[in-house]
């Protein structure tokens, strides 16, 4: 069992909080947000809603899960111990500058949660990796420990393909309810088709993605026809271009380096 505290209680921490509520853990927040805290402080018995400086005194763990703007004034303000763990799911705040923040902390990781993780098995992209966020978070999520701090930013960029990839499922989802008549239905089938061929990658089936591609690519099939011309209008070279197009802001090296 951990102590671990959450300064600011939004969307992100109660995801994390509803996915390790049921572990046994100490676990306090912020009050901030009074609505979210107190909804998860009523669901959770045992769970604690304290001042910013009382979660940072009460826990081993502290997960920062502020605004970044926030938590450049917030932090600041803040003692923090000897011995404890910070977990960051901030983006854009580097480790360097959260050592400073958190001073004398030198145990410092970031992370990437998504809010589906209390569906379980969601990808958690991490660096460093870190014993007590395994500990914690490990038996509920899958880790995907990162090389560098460059590689944790491009898995945050590689987070911006999924509103691309469900504005494809749309386009498909109202052709298909064109004819059934039943938009939500076909959201849901085509979610099923492509949740099915995904799990193929994930449950360890060692199938991987060149396999999954070669399987659907039947010459003259529907599937290569269809890949064929999204590769034939540029979609497929938008999508990479996109994905560069995020380098500058997540401090990532030119594609030239
Ligand atoms: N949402 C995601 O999908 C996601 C995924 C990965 C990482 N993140 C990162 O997680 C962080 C939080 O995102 P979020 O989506 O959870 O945002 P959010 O829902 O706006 O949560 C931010 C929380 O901070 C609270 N807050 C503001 N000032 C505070 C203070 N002085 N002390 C304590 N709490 C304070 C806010 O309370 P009030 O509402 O009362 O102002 C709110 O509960 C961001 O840095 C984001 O980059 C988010």
């Amino acid at each position: 069992m951990a102590r671990i505290g959450f300064l600011g209680t939004g969307e992100i921490a109660s995801a994390m909080i509803q996915t390790i509520a049921g572990a046994g853990h100490d676990i306090v927040v912020s009050f901030r947000n009074e609505r979210v805290s107190a909804e998860l402080q009523a669901r959770y018995p045992g769970l604690r809603r304290a001042a910013n400086q009382t979660v940072v005194d009460e826990s081993d763990i502290v997960v920062l899960c502020l605004l970044a703007d926030t938590a450049r004034k917030e932090l600041s303000n803040l003692a923090f111990g000897e011995g404890k763990t910070v977990i960051s799911v901030m983006a854009g705040v580097p480790i360097a500058e959260l050592e400073r923040l958190c001073a004398p902390v030198t145990e410092i990781c970031v992370a990437i949660p998504l809010p589906p993780m209390p569906l379980g098995g969601t990808p958690l992209a991490v660096f460093p990796d870190n014993a007590r966020l395994n500990e914690v978070f490990g038996p509920h999520v899958s880790i995907h420990a990162c090389a560098s701090e460059v590689v944790l930013s491009a898995h945050f960029a590689a987070t911006g393909v999924l509103l691309p990839l469900l504005d494809q499922m749309e386009v498909a989802a109202n052709w298909l309810s064109a004819f059934t008549g039943d938009r939500a239905e076909a959201a849901n089938y085509l979610a099923g088709l492509i949740g099915a061929y995904c799990k193929l990658l994930t449950q360890g089936t060692g199938t991987d993605l060149a396999q999954l591609r070669a399987g659907l690519g039947t010459e003259g099939g529907l599937n290569q026809a269809l890949s064929r011309a999204l590769a034939d209008n540029g979609t497929l070279a938008a999508l990479e271009a996109g994905l560069d197009s995020l380098r500058e802001r997540l401090r990532l090296p030119s594609k030239e380096q």
